[in-house]
């Protein structure tokens, strides 16, 4: 192309003033940086924050291998590197943005100071003077290393942090100007320090399989003022009671994606406090679905991309998806890393998936339940109050209407008693934890055919009149448990006894 057919334009310095809307939140702009420190192969990643009189600072610094100071310069271009390329197996990043759009998102001064064998260097976005009114470049300040004892800040993060390290990288964020407009500074100090106690709470998840230790794979330090981060596991896999399915894995793109499904223990089966952390936040209903970990850090959770809806029945479910960084393209993976999209191909394999969790975890007792609210006479029945569901025996049943009527009277409280017994030390647990770990090996123990007799002796002798059944009768027993699980037996019996036509 000569030049009579193009016009360089590239973009105007405003462009940095609307990267900074492109939705992040504080926990998501901090995330994003913690993401190079990961990147970069750091053990220790020190995140400090200081309200320092209204005049706050948050930095993040860590012990990763850096940047010399060419690479640092290029690291603080917008668009760094082309997302289409390809990115070490370990690495968290994709757009060459997030340091960039997260730092300024939040701040309008961003300082990163290097160290890479030794020796290190410092750089600066100033918004203010890159869309102030006498400027309208992209000037990248240069901080001069030999004043650095002048600056008082960056220079006390450096002597306590880098000094003694061969490498590290401190990124230091100044003047917050998207704090909630408060009008008293006490009011907007609360608001900051609550941004700091959720930025923590999503740090601790977001990461937490880096702060945890996972065998053969690279764990990290963090701590926020000191104060070291615990790692919170969504799928609380230590606990007895938690159900851990089998692992799935299918092909995308010959890309593998593995897939781990977990069953979090009902609210009988730990304590109250534990049941409640699990819950996070936003509780059960809201957390059930997948959980999407792009190298092991979460990108989203608790989302059912629409395949199923959530609904209580589900509620425990949650499964974990592991990605690598080689389908973003197909998972839709955006700057902040807070969103990813299922690509149609692996829709189709997860609704599959789903289909046979969801079996497991909780279609059965919906099937069940079904069917005990029907017609049909049955032993149990089943009751959902306040979101609790109850399983009891129905004392209408003919067999034992029979027997309570037909008992003694001073018998009768203890024969109500034992049913009571009965109905209140049903294992839900046992038979819940069995039927997600195999649907097809839990079944009723069979009835003898002498057995099924003597329960048909039992309710004819209730329903007929005069020796004789009425059709009706008749209609009730096939349609009565046990009899309607044995029809054929029983018609059979029936038959035999000249009850049937
Ligand atoms: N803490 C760090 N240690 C070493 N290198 C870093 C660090 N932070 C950033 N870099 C370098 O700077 C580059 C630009 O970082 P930036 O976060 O802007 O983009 P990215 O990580 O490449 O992609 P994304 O926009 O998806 O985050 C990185 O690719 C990395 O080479
Ligand atoms: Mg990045």
């Amino acid at each position: 192309m000569n030049n009579d057919h193009y016009i360089n334009l590239s973009p105007s310095t405003s462009l940095a003033e609307s990267c900074r809307d492109m939705g992040y939140s504080m926990e998501t702009a901090v995330a994003d940086i913690v993401d190079n420190s990961i990147a970069a192969a750091a053990s220790n990643v020190s995140i400090r924050f200081s309200w320092n009189s209204d005049n706050p600072w948050l930095a993040i610094i860590d012990d990763g291998y850096g940047m010399s100071k060419d690479e640092l310069i290029a690291a603080m271009r917008f668009g760094s590197t082309d997302p289409r390329e390809m990115r070490s197996p370990n690495d968290l990043g994709r757009f060459g943005l997030g340091m960039k759009t997260a730092s300024l998102s939040q701040c309008r001064h961003l300082i990163v100071l290097s160290k890479k064998a030794g020796t290190f260097s410092a750089f600066e976005w100033d918004l203010d003077r890159i869309t102030g009114d006498n400027c309208h470049e992209w000037r990248l300040g240069i901080i001069d290393i030999d004043k650095l004892p002048k600056l008082k800040l960056l220079f006390s993060l450096y002597d306590k942090y880098l000094r003694a390290k061969k490498s590290g990288t401190i990124v230091l964020w100044q003047r917050f100007d998207k704090m909630e407009s408060q009008d008293r500074a006490e009011a907007r100090e609360i608001v900051f320090n609550a941004l700091m106690a959720d930025t923590r709470k999503h740090l601790e998840l977001s990461f937490h399989r880096f702060l945890s230790h996972e065998p053969g794979k690279s764990h990290v330090v963090m701590s926020m003022n000191e104060d070291k981060l615990e790692g919170f596991n969504p799928f609380n896999p230590n606990c007895p009671a938690t159900q851990e399915l089998d692992e799935q894995r299918f092909l995308l793109e010959g890309q593998e994606i593995v897939v781990q499904p977990y069953i979090l223990p009902h609210r009988d089966k730990v304590p109250y406090e534990e049941y409640e952390k699990y819950a996070m936040e936003e509780g059960y209903l809201s957390n059930q679905g997948l959980y999407i970990y792009r190298n092991r850090r979460l990108i989203i959770k608790g989302t059912w991309f629409r395949l199923i809806k959530k609904d209580i029945t589900n509620q425990l479910i949650r499964i974990r998806v592991d990605i690598p960084n080689t389908l973003d393209h197909l998972w839709k993976i955006d700057v902040k890393k807070a969103n990813a999209a299922p690509p149609e191909s692996a829709r189709k394999e997860l609704r599959q998936l789903m289909g046979k969790i969801e079996i497991k975890g909780k279609r059965v007792y919906a099937h069940r339940g079904r069917r005990l609210s029907s017609s049909l006479t049955s032993v149990w029945n089943r009751r959902v109050v306040g979101g609790r569901t109850l399983y009891e025996i129905n004392r209408e049943h003919p067999l034992l209407k029979q027997l309570l009527k037909s008992a003694p009277s001073e018998q009768e409280p203890q024969l109500k008693d034992t049913i009571r017994l009965i109905e209140s030390s049903f294992p839900t647990d046992l038979f819940f934890s069995d039927l997600a770990n195999d649907t097809e090996q839990v079944q009723r123990p069979d009835l003898e055919e002498e057995e099924l007799k003597n329960m048909l002796n039992t309710v004819i002798s209730f329903l007929a009149s005069d020796g004789i059944l009425s059709p009706e009768a008749i209609k009730t027993i096939l349609s009565t448990e046990p009899f309607s699980l044995y029809k054929d037996l029983s018609q059979t019996l029936l038959e035999r006894r000249g009850c049937l036509p």
